[in-house]
């Protein structure tokens, strides 16, 4: 099968096209041919080294954290899943890569009325809104949310997902998103280069932070008594939230087919739309990376395979 891989850390010039073979899988496993994957900030933090304290990897190493695909073989204790599936999921590694095997677990059944591209640029983004705002935040009816980095991957299916939950929703982001994130449920949208959104928000319940540093310091101030600020990006400060009366947490999401398969009837209600900025080939990942590091990317840019 055809695969990227990479056996050193470093820029985009590491990742190599290869030809290698296809994965084994377990008894409790599903062999998948991929037909998309997409790229994702955390693919660029593994190639350049700075998540081996938490998440170390060993070279040769197939980088992707999402799929979409065929069912072509499954392990011999799994029931749900049957070969001809079209599925899709959220993983750790190797789905750069023409097959991947997953534990069946991680592999929930595609929504009919969306494409497979679609499907693998909503598996994340899902996992991850779906940890944050309905485990974490426990989001309820008419609360108010801010969303910062509202118009990335993440961003774009969380302000959704707010919406259907019934908050009141404020993101930030660049001006030229504004109309796209209005139609996607935002009811206001700050500019994040040219205005301050600590003099244009307060008394929020919950600050979902998908963009870190100084963005999410400055946030305590924000949020109402005993507010919630969330981040996926990087552990709030303890100090800043006890001086400020709110909670701090620090979410990575698990993947797990069961958060999909929560949000599938939003899906088949269109009430969820995938946000695909752009499609480019397996061949073409260090240039896809490239482009999602640089910013401005209006939503995932999706790797297309076989
Ligand atoms: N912990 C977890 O489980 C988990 C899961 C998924 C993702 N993540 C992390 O979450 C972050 C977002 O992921 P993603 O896939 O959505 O990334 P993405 O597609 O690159 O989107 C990031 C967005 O943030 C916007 N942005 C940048 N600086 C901003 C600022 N100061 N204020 C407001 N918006 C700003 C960018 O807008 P412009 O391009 O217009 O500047 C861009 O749209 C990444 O760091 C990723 O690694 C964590």
């Amino acid at each position: 099968m055809k695969a990227i891989q990479f056996t050193e850390f470093g820029h985009s010039d590491v990742l190599k096209f290869i030809e290698t073979d296809i994965p084994a899988f377990n008894e409790n496993e599903v062999l998948v041919k991929v037909s998309a994957t997409t790229v994702n900030p955390l693919e660029m933090k593994i190639r350049e080294g700075h998540f081996q304290k938490i998440m170390p990897i060993e070279f040769p190493y197939i980088p992707g954290a999402d799929v979409s695909g065929t069912v072509e073989s499954v392990g011999s204790q799994v029931t749900r899943i049957k070969p001809g599936d079209a599925v899709y999921a959220s993983t750790y590694g190797n789905t750069y890569a023409g097959y991947t095997s997953l534990n069946q677990e991680l592999v929930a059944l595609k929504p009919k009325n969306i494409t497979l591209v679609e499907a693998a640029a909503l598996a994340i983004p899902l996992a991850t809104s779906y940890s944050l705002l309905i485990e974490s935040a426990q989001l309820q009816p008419g609360q108010k949310i801010l969303i910062h980095g509202a118009s990335g991957g993440v961003g774009s299916v969380m302000v959704q997902m707010a919406k259907i939950l019934g908050a009141y929703v404020i993101v930030t982001a660049s001006a030229t998103d504004a109309g796209r994130l209005k139609l996607l449920g935002a009811d206001e949208v700050i500019d994040y280069k040219t205005q301050d959104f600590t003099q244009l928000v307060k008394d929020v319940d919950v600050v979902a932070d998908l963009v870190g540093g100084e963005t999410q310091n400055k946030s305590f101030v924000v949020l109402k008594t005993g507010g919630k600020l969330l981040s996926i990006v990087m552990p709030p400060s303890a100090e800043l939230a006890e001086k400020y009366n709110v909670s701090g947490e620090f979410i990575m999401a698990t993947p797990s087919y069961k958060k999909l398969a929560y949000c599938e009837q939003w899906i088949l209600e269109g009430k969820i739309k995938a946000q695909v900025a752009q499609t480019m080939k397996l061949e073409q990942a260090a240039a896809a990376q490239d482009l999602v590091s640089k910013g401005g990317v209006k939503g995932k840019v999706v790797l297309e395979i076989n």
